[in-house]
């Protein structure tokens, strides 16, 4: 693909993401919520792309699998009200049907289209297949990047203004289960079903830095200080500070 083509697809995807919008001030947050993330994983994969010396067509296919990562997101609020994908369906796949029914890989060779739906597919997967390729680890670490910029902008100004679907409705007690803190300190992933209390969600958030792949990854991690952000929301106890701070060493030993 060309230089060409993604700007095309980049129009592609402003004008589809624009038919979202509604008369609905709530709505068009949501919507507008994931279409300046879109925008900023771009900017984290071309980032990392560049760091791990991807080639030029390379890197118009990172940008690619970026802008449609989340692009079942829009489909999914228009038609569940809701980003969590337990209570409607797995948006990852629901961005490859709308890809597939708007026929917007057309221009791409086999090829391109065959890594590009499966970077998509994959991204918010809980495990990548064994094949799993550069860019499938690429997207997870761009989008996780985002994520916890969002989150962490978010528990700043959160009693200024509560945002349910951030939170994924879960009660704001300020404890962490025992259960969740052992899956941290044993680097097991933590899944949404072991989620008790938002403070259970942002462990979750920390232990997602076991889940990157790449020393420009943990690097940026590091240099925005996302971890010791959220670490400051979460009650004081020494069981917490001790699995955080296992986290840290974690992504400390990574970023040579
Ligand atoms: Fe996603």
């Amino acid at each position: 693909m060309t230089r060409e083509d993604v700007i095309r697809l980049k129009t592609w995807f402003a004008g589809y993401a624009a038919g979202y919008y509604m008369d609905d001030p709530n709505h068009n947050r949501a919507i507008c919520l994931k279409e300046e993330h879109t925008e900023r994983v771009c900017g984290n994969i071309l980032m990392l792309g560049r760091e791990i010396n991807l080639s030029e067509q390379e890197m118009l296919i990172a940008e690619t699998v970026a802008l449609f990562h989340d692009v079942g997101r829009f489909k999914q609020y228009a038609d569940y009200g809701t980003f969590r994908d337990m209570a409607s369906e797995n948006h990852a796949r629901l961005g490859i049907r709308e890809m597939s029914l708007h026929r917007v890989l057309d221009g791409c060779t086999k090829e391109e289209k065959r890594i590009i739906s499966r970077a998509v597919a994959y991204h918010n997967a809980v495990m990548l297949p064994s094949e799993g390729d550069v860019f499938m680890r690429l997207i997870r670490d761009a989008d996780k990047l985002d994520i916890w910029n969002v989150v962490t902008s978010y528990y700043a100004e959160r009693d200024r203004q509560r945002n349910v679907a951030i939170e994924l409705d879960l009660p704001d007690t300020p404890v962490c289960s025992q259960n969740v803190i052992a899956l941290l300190n044993s680097r097991k992933f933590i899944r949404m079903r072991d989620l008790k209390t938002l403070d259970d969600f942002k462990l979750m958030q920390i232990g997602w830095a076991f889940d990157l792949n790449f020393a420009p990854s943990f690097r940026e991690l590091r240099r925005l200080r996302y971890i010791e952000e959220i670490e400051a929301t979460l009650p004081k106890s020494e069981a917490i500070s001790e699995a955080v701070k296992k986290v840290m060493d974690y992504v400390e030993s990574k970023c040579l």
